[in-house]
């Protein structure tokens, strides 16, 4: 399967400004697709914050997991600590390319044991049930309300009796924030340095990000885009329970010792305990 199952970049308003004023310098891409892959890795926390609640409620289960949204395997090898089978499932060609790249490097008593599929976690159909499916936060939010549907569905279908469904989520995103545009500049792991920007758009209850170089000389001057549903741990828990799951935790997750920003939602097939 090829990379071409990444979806076509966001056309934000503020990418057509970028794009405009480079010429032929510019491309645009997906946050997520090949020519975002560098910059990606500049500016993305690799550490795996969360893998230690994620690991508690796994144990739980039994049976082979289903990581969706696996991206560049950042939760992937810590859960393969746990000592089960896993499937890391992903769209994006080349974070799955990151992700061979990471397995390639890890003892192979762990990488045997992980299956890495390409694939689209809103419409999914695998040869197999999984005691526990798993989604990192930062992942439900790129997917649109129908789309959400489509997981909830495809998650039912592949979870063995008493599986669970981990899921996580923002816990409050009102969509109000003080401003309705903002820059900020980002630093990345190399010394280059980024523009992020975000544009509200409050009747698609979405935010659009853009990210540039900060050095408006850089040659290609790539241009990357996502759009971010607003979707919270209230909303996605009502979701759910029309989806037939019932919400059986909910954990706050901690980033760096901070205020917790996202939650984590223990699920199972309702009736199924
Ligand atoms: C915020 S990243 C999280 C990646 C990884 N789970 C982590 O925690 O580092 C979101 C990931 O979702 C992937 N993605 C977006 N839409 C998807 C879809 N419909 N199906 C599967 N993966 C998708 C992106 O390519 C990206 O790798």
């Amino acid at each position: 399967m090829s990379d071409r199952m990444v979806s076509a970049p966001v056309r934000t308003a503020r990418a057509d400004v970028l794009l405009a004023s480079v010429g032929e310098r510019g491309i645009l891409c997906d946050f997520y697709d090949e020519a975002a892959a560098d910059i990606y890795r500049d500016i993305l926390h690799e550490d795996s914050w969360e893998a230690a609640e994620y690991a508690g409620r796994v144990r739980g289960t039994a049976g082979p997991v289903l990581e969706l949204a696996a991206g560049t395997g950042r939760l992937t090898v810590p859960l393969l600590d746990l000592g089960r089978e896993i499937t890391a499932l992903e769209l994006s060609g080349a974070m799955l390319a990151i992700l061979r790249e990471r397995l390639a490097d890890v003892p192979a008593a762990l990488r045997d044991r992980c299956t890495v599929v390409q694939g689209d976690m809103s419409a999914f159909e695998l040869d197999r049930r999984f005691g526990a499916v798993v989604i990192s936060p930062g992942s439900i939010n790129l997917l649109s309300e129908a789309q959400r549907s489509g997981l909830y569905a495809s998650v039912r279908e592949h979870l063995e009796p008493g599986g669970k469904f981990l899921l996580g989520v923002p816990e409050k995103d009102t969509g109000k924030p003080d401003t309705l545009e903002r820059s900020q500049e980002i630093p990345g792991g190399s010394g280059r340095r980024y523009v992020l920007h975000a544009r509200l758009v409050p009747a698609e209850r979405a935010r659009e990000v853009t990210i540039c170089p900060a050095d408006e000389t850089a040659d290609p001057f790539v241009v990357c885009t996502s759009r971010i549903s607003f979707v919270d741990a209230d909303q996605v828990g009502r979701e759910l329970g029309e989806a037939g799951f019932d919400v059986l935790e909910r954990v706050p997750l901690v980033f760096g010792g901070g205020r917790h920003q996202d939650v984590l939602l223990v699920a199972a097939p309702s009736g199924d305990r």
